[in-house]
């Protein structure tokens, strides 16, 4: 190893620390003392510095925030102290009733005093430091086991690797806090995403949330992410805060954002009018919140009151009503979606709603148009809830002017003119053409969106001009596209071209059984139907040649969704393109079960879950494991479970299955089962489950 000379170190550090400092102005302080140019200059020179002697590599490097760790799945922690939620009060009395309840536990909280805070609307995270170094970052995951994103929150403009300031916190301090999106930032990268032809984002916190679980950092480096810390796990012992302002103005001063417009309060009174301005006051902050937090200011208090199973007794969120707004209905558009239901949707004039401006809104169904007295022409309320998808709440039937119109519900397909039927028992009407455009475009569509193929960088836009030119027609010509073909639309360079060709050879090479089962779009057929179907057939030709009462036999398999499969491969046109895909090479097999190993395994036709810390494998490769010898995943503990497999620290799940009294296995039995099957390993078994496998007799 070279030594770096000391000359080429100091350069490196003095570098870091004017680029933290002026990062530290920009994204925290929002207060600059240079250009953006004069920022990235120093950046670059700091990138290069570190190209030439890679020993000075540092985690704790600004560099590190454009992001480069890949991972193949996230794994799972415990948190050192559970990250608990608060319990929701809607109104100045139930803030009152708060109170009482901690008087009565502690009539010292008669004096308390208050602090405020707005509720933001993002993901909860914690970020673990150890002498002052960030070391890791979880998420709040189910409060007692998080995940670890700590590639990502490293990429986070705002949040400080190292801790500013003296020597307090040698040891471990663990700040929590919530990562958001700025609503302008949102609209701006929601734009790019759209010029890009990617998926867009209904709303800023979907987007945080969905960045922060990116496997690749260098994706959650180009999204604008903000973490606003608004409390710790435990008072380290030697900081000496006694209460939440002191705690947080430390937090401050160690280089965190606070939430804007914290205060603290003397009376429940003040927390009160603290509200009310508030929800005045949101459209106007720089994200989304959803209400306040009103938090018990002294941390003797804190800790006397403790907590319920859920929540705190020391802190309680008050959320704001739904924020509505007034604006015309222009028309009822009725869309098809992939499975021919007619969706109707209302069209409205543009309006702010809590600052996001909504054009459309779905109605539903026909019922629900009724339901609501919908005319078109109407004035109508329109609403944002908590999840903000926004809805139309009623007509405004008083301001009606005698020119508001009937709505009649098609009796014909909008995009093909085939009739529409009803199913017994559906509120939903269908196209009933199975060649319907609308129809085809949708499923395309979800063939290569996340919840399909998972096909990168070919989104809804992308396939709604192939599909509109004609140059897909079905699943399989996506595969026959060549780079030319893509050359000639707009704002499609040679480059876009390539990487969408490469993008649709790495989904072709690389899909499993389970996403392809997804991505086919068989009614009734999620994610969960899939991965039962793929643990016990090896292929698409096998699950094509089941009977139904095969396939009711399998867990969570009924009639309905046995009918629906088989409907599926009993269509000609269905089984061509599956035969078609074959034939280019989409073809996922699951070799361990033509190695017939599974059908007969111990945990054949088992649902199995996994809950708590596994130590000899990640959670996904256990999954990948059980699967390969025939076991059906289970995604909560129900009565339908066979088998818990509980790894360390398992929690409400584990207590849960004993109440259930169902059968539970540790790591160390679900290992030794495992060791005692013979498991022939084949030179395709899936990766996971092989590496999984191998590590397990190598222990
Ligand atoms: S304090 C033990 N303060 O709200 C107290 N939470 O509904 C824990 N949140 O999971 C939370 N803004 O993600 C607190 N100023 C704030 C907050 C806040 C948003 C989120 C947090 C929590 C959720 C509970």
């Amino acid at each position: 190893m070279t030594l770096v000379p000391e000359d080429v170190r100091t350069k490196a550090k003095t570098l870091r620390a004017e680029i933290e400092y002026h990062g530290y102005r920009y994204y925290v302080l929002d207060d600059p003392v240079i250009s953006d140019a004069e920022y990235d200059a120093l950046f670059r020179k700091l990138q290069d510095l570190e190209e030439e002697w890679p020993e000075l590599k540092d985690e704790t490097s600004p560099t590190m925030r454009v992001g480069g760790a890949v991972l193949s799945e996230l794994r799972s922690y415990p948190h050192s102290e559970r990250m608990y939620s608060l319990d929701n009060a809607f109104s100045a009395g139930d803030l009152q009733d708060f109170l009482s309840r901690a008087i009565r536990q502690e009539p010292s909280a008669a004096y308390a005093s208050f602090w405020l805070e707005p509720k933001m609307d993002g993901l909860a995270v914690e970020l673990i430091y150890e002498r002052k170094k960030l070391v890791m970052a979880l998420t709040r995951g189910d409060g007692e086991i998080g995940e670890d994103v700590t590639h990502n929150l490293r990429t986070v403009r705002n949040v400080p690797l190292e801790l500013k300031g003296d020597e307090l916190f040698a040891g471990r301090l663990e700040v929590r806090g919530e990562v958001v999106i700025k609503r302008k930032d949102f609209e701006k990268f929601n734009a790019l995403q759209g010029a890009r032809g990617n998926k867009l984002f209904a709303n800023p916190r979907n987007a945080a949330a969905g960045s922060v679980r990116q496997l690749d950092s260098t994706i959650a480096a180009r999204r604008p992410l903000r973490f606003y810390a608004y409390g710790i796990a435990r008072a380290p012992q030697e900081c000496g805060w006694k209460t939440q302002q002191a705690c947080m103005l430390a937090l401050e001063k160690m280089g965190f954002s606070l939430a804007p417009d914290a205060k603290l309060a003397a009376s429940m009174d003040e927390a009160v009018q603290y509200y009310e301005s508030m929800s005045i006051k949101r459209a106007e902050l720089p994200f989304d919140i959803d209400g306040v937090v009103v938090k018990i200011d002294d941390l003797g208090l804190q800790e006397k009151l403790g907590y319920t199973a859920r929540a705190p007794r020391w802190a309680i969120a008050v959320k704001f009503p739904a924020i509505q707004a007034r604006t015309r209905l222009l028309g009822i558009e009725v869309q098809v979606g992939r499975t021919g239901v007619l969706t109707p949707v209302a069209i409205l004039e543009p309006v702010s709603v809590g600052g996001v401006t909504v054009s459309r809104a779905t109605l539903h169904n026909e019922e629900e148009v009724r339901a609501k007295g919908l005319k078109v022409g109407d004035l109508v309320l329109v609403q944002r809830a908590g999840d903000v998808i926004p809805e139309v709440v009623r007509p405004l039937v008083e301001e009606r002017n005698g020119r508001e119109e009937e709505f009649v519900f098609p009796d014909h397909c909008p995009a093909c003119g085939s009739r529409v039927y009803r199913e017994p028992g559906e509120v939903a009407w269908r196209c009933e053409n199975k060649l319907c455009p609308a129809v085809v475009r949708e499923s395309i569509i979800h063939f290569a969106s996340k919840s399909g193929l998972d096909i990168q960088g070919i989104g809804k836009r992308w396939i709604e001009q192939l599909v509109d030119k004609g140059m897909v027609r079905r699943f399989s010509d996506l595969f026959r596209l060549t780079e030319l073909d893509l050359r000639g639309f707009e704002r499609m360079g040679p480059k876009l071209a390539a990487n969408m060709i490469e993008a649709l050879r790495a989904a072709r090479e690389t899909a499993t059984l389970p996403k392809l089962l997804c991505a086919l779009g068989i009614r009734h057929v999620g994610e969960q139907t899939a991965r039962t179907l793929a643990a016990r057939y090896a292929d698409i030709d096998e699950l094509a040649a089941a009977a139904p009462e095969e396939l009711t036999a399998l867990p969570d398999i009924g009639p309905e969704v046995a009918a629906a499969i088989r409907a599926f491969f009993d269509s000609d046109a269905n089984r061509a393109e599956v035969a078609a895909l074959k034939e280019l090479g989409l073809w996922p097999v699951q070799p361990h079960i033509k190695n017939n190993a599974a059908v007969s395994g111990p945990f054949a036709g088992k649902r199995i879950i996994f809950t708590g810390t596994l130590t000899k494998w990640s959670r996904s490769e256990a999954e990948a494991l059980a699967e390969r010898l025939g076991a059906a995943i289970a995604k909560s503990v129900s009565r339908k479970v066979d088998i818990v497999v509980a790894g360390e620290n398992a929690g409400s799940k584990l207590a849960k299955a004993k109440e259930l009294g169902l059968t539970i296995f540790d790591e160390n039995a679900f290992a030794d089962i495992l060791k005692a099957v013979s498991v022939q390993d084949t030179a395709e078994g899936t990766e996971k489950a092989r590496d999984a496998q191998l590590r397990l007799f190598s222990d």
